[in-house]
């Protein structure tokens, strides 16, 4: 790690340097970020790192497209400051000009995360500041929907080709990620909540899919509020779909042959809606073939997800946990309890009672 007149090798400058890059830009808490190991580099070496971090983040031209929130930018240029400050290098101006600029900025409501792919493409969300805004959860990315994209970037095999729905899509980050990287044929993504749905649409063409109002299917009126968007090989849409008022008759027409849905959860009032949507889609495809439904979960109340469980289990609906993905992609936090179950129709499922509801 170290040269012999005792300097940090270049290497471990630039992996430093990438670590900044993918955790400012996805806005990972401040606390995480690698802060001691900048404070052993600036032991050994002059303060030119902190130049490079600057340009890597708040510099970059990432950063002035698809800014994280002005909070996130002011705590992060103080704490680049301290380091500095600590050092007994001259005092440097471009900090403290970036800092006034940020200063200078009115804090919006709304904010830009920004995800890298192994790929070397960026996946970028428009979301909101707060975790629960206008009385959705569904307008910030959860951890569950970023183990989930790391995890269908490991198994493409699984959406390749297929038409993949996707329940509560929230700011869209497992859709697009999976759009991106697993070939699916047909996306679909789906949430109840009218602003939910319009964040949803902004980030799709964000991300480079082109919207076609000319294929908007206005025809199918049990889904008032559909869009396309089509590239060569992938169509995708965003449509309204309420888990409460959803009929088989609908979820029929959509024919699935993968259904994913990340930290739906959360509440036991919904709980039995979603299950009896899950029932639906195992069970209602014309050619009587089964979807298979993943569904990706953040344990936060362990009795809210055994409910879950219990229900799914008096519903006939088979669960099998599967391994987390191997590789660390994304910025979150590994340690939280995220489990990722496969939901099948178990062999007789003339258990189901639908008093679910
Ligand atoms: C915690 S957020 C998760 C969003 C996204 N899947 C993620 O993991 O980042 C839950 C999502 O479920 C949606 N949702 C809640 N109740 C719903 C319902 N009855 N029908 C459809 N979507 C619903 C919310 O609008 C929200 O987008």
């Amino acid at each position: 790690m170290r040269n012999e007149d005792g300097k940090k090798n270049d290497d471990y400058v630039d992996s430093l340097l990438h670590a900044f890059h993918v955790q400012f830009f996805a806005m990972n808490r401040q606390s995480v970020m690698p802060w001691e190991s900048l404070e052993e580099i600036l032991q050994t070496s002059d303060t030119s790192v902190i130049q490079d971090i600057l340009q890597k983040t708040v510099l970059h031209p990432l950063c002035k497209k698809y800014p994280p929130s002005v909070k996130y930018r002011k705590i992060f240029l103080t704490e680049l400051i301290k380091k500095h400050e600590a050092t007994a290098a001259e005092p440097d101006d471009m900090l403290y000009e970036a800092l006034a600029a940020v200063l200078c900025t009115e804090e919006s409501t709304l904010c830009y995360t920004s995800y890298l792919l192994p790929t070397g493409e960026s996946v970028t969300l428009c979301e909101s500041i707060a975790a629960i805004s206008e009385g959705t959860t569904g307008l910030v990315t959860w951890e569950a929907a970023l183990c989930t994209a790391e995890w269908s970037i490991e198994n493409p095999h699984l959406f390749s080709d297929r038409t993949v729905l996707e329940l509560g899509s929230g700011a869209g980050l497992t859709g697009i990620v999976l759009c991106k990287t697993c070939h699916p044929r047909k996306y679909i993504f789906t949430d109840c909540h009218p602003s939910v749905l319009q964040g949803l649409r902004k980030n799709i063409l964000i991300n480079g899919f082109l919207l076609d109002s000319t294929s908007w299917d206005q025809t199918t009126v049990d889904f008032p509020n559909t869009s396309c968007a089509w590239s060569k090989e992938l169509s995708v849409s965003v449509r309204r779909l309420d888990w409460a008022t959803a009929t088989e008759e609908k979820l029929s027409q959509l024919q699935a042959d993968v259904v994913i849905a990340t930290d739906v959860v959360y509440d036991p009032e919904i709980i039995p809606y979603l299950i009896n949507v899950f029932y639906m889609l195992l069970t209602s495809r014309s050619d009587k073939t089964q979807p298979v439904i993943y569904v990706a979960s953040t344990v936060r109340n362990p009795d809210t997800y055994q409910l879950f469980k219990d229900k799914l289990d008096n519903s006939g609906i088979g669960q099998e946990i599967l391994p987390r993905p191997e590789k660390v992609l994304f910025p979150y936090d590994w340690a939280s309890d995220i489990e990722i179950l496969k939901l099948e129709l178990e062999k007789k499922s003339d258990s189901y009672v639908n008093a679910t509801i």
